[in-house]
């Protein structure tokens, strides 16, 4: 589901690109005003406010932030927001409550770093909610991570990670009841491959589909800081541009065969593929897988590690059971499917003000 997925621009077209790699524009500045502010560090004695800020750095399907946060008393609620669904891609809203599961696992880190409980629990009404009551100061690595953690959608170098890297990693991503299966071996990984590759076929072909990416992609820096939301093209490794521009190459240019060749090249430059499964298909699990990735997150960003997500196989729901045999687990649904290794550091993608995620 993403531009990554979807590297429709060819190298050559970099020379069309407004912005320079190495100048330094006024829409860059605004940019990075942008990011400075939401990546500031959470105060000592913070203010709702920060911690909320720190909760909308995590990961979420098409960077829509489909999220609201809400202060009571003893604890911040997380609500979907329903104006920011992505309904082609995520039809029964899975990939929308995983994300609120990623916020909610950042938010609960931020709170017990600065002396708040921070339990996390999800509601049958479908909100997640993190205790802000007093408790000891837990200051994490994790929650150190947080700024840094970006999804990384570039060729990886190949290297293996480590078995005491894995087994740490391998425990995050098992948190909440939420089994995370590791694949390293070339001819398993390949398998899934084979998945991607149909899952991104099908969805290639479907004009609604690639309406809806094209709808969320922010050509330029300065588009990508005015709505502070969207699939930034630089992070994912793409020339910027004027938007008119921008979209007109994206309708020429992205097909299905050269996505599916650097879908190739990316996972066949990675150490591995982690792929989460939750204890239960109903959005009270989805909402833990994006937690247990979270958390899988941000220990490969302390532990020097990229990762990106290869989500086309649970996307399309015939090429998700085809995912299930693969991988021996029955009927149970695999939720996320996430690739990862050794790579570079890429622009971030921004995120909005906390002023418009605060109801
Ligand atoms: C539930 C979920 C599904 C996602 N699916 C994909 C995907 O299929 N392909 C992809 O490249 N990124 C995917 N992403 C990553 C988001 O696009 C990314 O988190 C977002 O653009 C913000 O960027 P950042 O994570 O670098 O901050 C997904 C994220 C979440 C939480």
């Amino acid at each position: 589901m993403t531009l990554h997925r979807r590297s429709f621009l060819a190298a050559s077209l970099a020379g069309l690109a407004t912005t320079s790699l190495g100048g330094c524009t006024y829409e860059d500045s605004i940019y990075a005003a942008v990011l400075d502010e939401m990546t500031q560090p959470v105060p000592a004695k913070p203010e709702i406010r920060d911690l909320v800020r720190y909760a909308t750095l995590a990961a979420n399907g098409h960077n829509t932030q489909p999220w609201q946060f809400r202060a009571h008393r003893d604890d911040i609620v997380v609500l979907p927001d329903q104006a920011r669904r992505t309904p082609v891609v995520d039809p029964d809203d899975h990939h929308l409550y995983a994300s609120l599961g990623c916020a909610a696992e950042n938010l609960s880190l931020a709170a017990r770093a600065r002396g708040m409980a921070g339990a996390v629990r999800f509601t049958p009404a479908g909100q997640g909610r993190v205790s802000i009551q007093p408790a000891p100061r837990d200051e994490s690595s994790l929650f150190a991570a947080i700024p840094k953690r970006q999804c990384s959608r570039m060729i990886y170098d190949r290297r293996s990670v480590p078995a005491h890297v894995i087994r740490r990693l391998a425990a995050v991503a098992s948190s909440y009841d939420v089994e995370g299966v590791f694949v390293t071996d070339a001819k398993r990984m390949e398998a899934i491959l084979t998945l991607v590759i149909d899952g991104n076929s099908r969805q290639v072909d479907d004009p609604a589909f690639v309406a809806e990416l094209r709808d969320w992609i922010r050509f330029n820096p300065d588009d990508a800081a005015a709505t502070r939301d969207g699939l930034y093209a630089a992070s994912s490794g793409n020339p910027t541009m004027p938007t008119w521009l921008g979209r007109r190459l994206f309708d020429v240019f992205f097909d299905k065969e050269t996505e599916n060749d650097k879908y190739a090249k990316q996972v066949r430059s990675s150490a591995g593929i982690v792929v989460f499964i939750a204890a239960s298909n109903d959005k009270a699990g989805w909402f833990n897988a994006g937690r247990a990735y979270q958390r899988f997150a941000l220990q490969a960003t302390v532990d020097g590690l990229k990762h990106a997500f290869i989500n086309q196989p649970v996307e399309v729901p015939a090429v998700r059971s085809a995912l299930q045999s693969l991988l021996g687990i029955g009927d149970r649904r695999p939720n996320l499917v996430v690739r990862y290794g050794y790579g570079p550091v890429m622009p971030k993608s921004l995120r909005r003000s906390v002023d418009a995620v605060i109801v």
